[in-house]
């Protein structure tokens, strides 16, 4: 960006609509200027931060007059932390802009005709509503440009969620209300031992400390699981962390820690240490149970995934005599939810101890018309792998937010099941599935779900039909 640009002030924009990933959108000199942190109806000051020929992105920097759609958000952590980026905007709202996200992709990206989108089905909870939080400890905590001001000398370690665009940098979370039960407590109790004991807090930079990572997974069965990350082989004080935990919070059903000293937080390849209690926790629906093991995907809001499985379940308009395919099952949740009115359910997915989890699942539902395969989609969907099984009348697929690869949609169009039934969290990549599916299939359902209230995210099942 140029110097002459870089320090740009568009003044007095007036805030036009909401655009995508949270960001809204103004107009000067005919370029569009996309801005955070603010609402339809604002009129801002903006300082430019990026700019290209077609359009500009920019923090605002001063509010000349405020939306009448805007509330007070309740989180004394709003603006800082990434997570609920549209607490300022009534629900109500929330869900118009979120079925509008749908449209607005669908008919620029997919450009296949459509049907009605239905309204948006809204979360009954719109706080305390996910059961599972990941919370990173680090040395580098968060501090205002007040307290930096202030000259004061403040705790540097913190144990929060990342600062959006700065990775080393931590928010110090106090209170989330993303997740009920006992998230807040073990995290507010589990620094203060730490800080108390004088354990180090992970350097993200330098790749060196003790704690690294906490993971909360929580079910509405009221089963708890913990998992800590450890940047150190160091047992003596794995221990004493671990069993502060045991003892401090007798209701975490599963107890868990894995030391990991990579460069990245993930687990996928790594062996966990069950300390104490289940190595899962079970959710249930409609009377099915479901094992979640700590590396397993289960979605993240329970209730309404009850009511985003429905929906799947009622487009996919099984009689009890279809083939399924379930298509990035996880935990073969979809599956399991669907067997009793299919023939057989067939799932796949790439994480193995997910497949272990699914199969399982069907077992402790004494569901036996399930199979389940592990590998990576675009790989294990070839022509052996459907003349070794019958052809599907129904596919399920939930791919994860990239969408599926061109070689599956491609096998999609081969396999020509007469219906589709695509659920996803990310309308974008939905439509630039559905304009390659549109050589043979036709839209005829749209519903999107609110599984995330207070964020721009929107869960969207499309129905297609096989065209005549
Ligand atoms: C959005 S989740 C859906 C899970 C499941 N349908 C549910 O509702 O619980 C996407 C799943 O796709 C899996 N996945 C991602 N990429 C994959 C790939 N290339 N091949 C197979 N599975 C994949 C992930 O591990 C994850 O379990």
């Amino acid at each position: 960006m140029s110097r002459k640009m870089k320090n740009k002030v568009v003044k007095n924009l007036k805030i036009e609509k909401i655009a995508t990933e949270g960001k809204c959108l103004g107009y000067h000199e005919e370029k569009v200027v996309f801005v955070a942190g603010v609402a339809p109806g604002d009129v801002v000051d903006v300082r430019i931060t990026k700019g290209k020929s077609t359009f500009m992105e920019g923090t605002p920097i001063h509010f000349h007059e405020y939306s009448s759609e805007r509330i007070e958000p309740f989180c004394e952590h709003f603006g800082t932390c990434g997570g609920c980026k549209w607490q300022h905007i009534n629900y109500d709202l929330q869900k118009t802009y979120k079925r509008q996200q749908v449209i607005d992709q669908f008919q620029r990206i997919a450009k296949v005709p459509l049907p009605e989108i239905a309204p948006i089905l809204g979360s009954g909870e719109t706080r305390y509503y996910r059961n599972k939080l990941d919370f990173t400890f680090s040395n580098k905590k968060w501090l205002t440009l007040e307290q930096i001001q202030s000259g004061e000398d403040f705790e540097r370690n913190a144990l929060g969620f990342h600062i959006p665009r700065m990775f080393d940098k931590i928010v110090d979370i106090d209170h989330c209300y993303l997740q009920g039960g006992i998230s807040n407590d073990v995290r507010n109790e589990l620094r203060a031992f730490a800080l108390a004991n004088q354990l180090s807090f992970y350097d993200i930079r330098n790749q060196v400390g003790l704690l690294r990572n906490l993971i909360i997974r929580t079910t509405s069965t009221e089963e708890t699981m913990v998992i800590v990350q450890f940047g150190e082989l160091d047992q003596e004080s794995i221990d004493l962390v671990m069993n502060f935990l045991k003892e401090k919070f007798p209701s975490i059903t599963s107890l868990l820690y894995v030391i990991n000293t990579k460069g990245n937080e993930t687990f996928h390849d790594l062996d966990l240490v069950t300390f104490a209690g289940k190595d899962y926790i079970e959710e249930e629906m409609e009377g099915l149970k479901f094992r979640i093991g700590p590396k397993s995907f289960y979605q993240t809001n329970s209730k309404q995934a009850y009511e985003l499985y429905k929906v799947a379940r009622d487009f996919a308009e099984l009689k009890g005599d279809e083939i399924v395919y379930d298509l990035y099952t996880g935990t073969g949740t979809i599956a399991n939810f669907v067997a009793k009115k299919a023939k057989q359910v067939i799932g796949v997915e790439y994480v193995e101890a997910a497949i272990a989890d699914a199969k399982i699942n069907s077992e402790i539902n004494g569901i036996s018309n399930t199979l389940f395969y592990a590998g990576d989609m675009k790989e294990i969907l070839n022509e052996e792998f459907i003349s070794s099984h019958a052809a599907p009348d129904v596919i399920i697929t939930d791919p994860p937010r990239a969408g599926m690869d061109e070689k599956v949609v491609q096998m999609l169009l081969r396999l020509e099941a007469p219906t589709l039934v695509y659920v996803s969290c990310n309308p974008a990549t939905q439509a630039r599935d559905l304009a390659l599916l549109d050589e043979k299939y036709q839209v005829e359902k749209v519903q999107p779900v609110d599984m995330f209230p207070q964020t721009y995210h929107v869960e969207n099942v499309v129905r297609l039909t096989l065209k005549k």
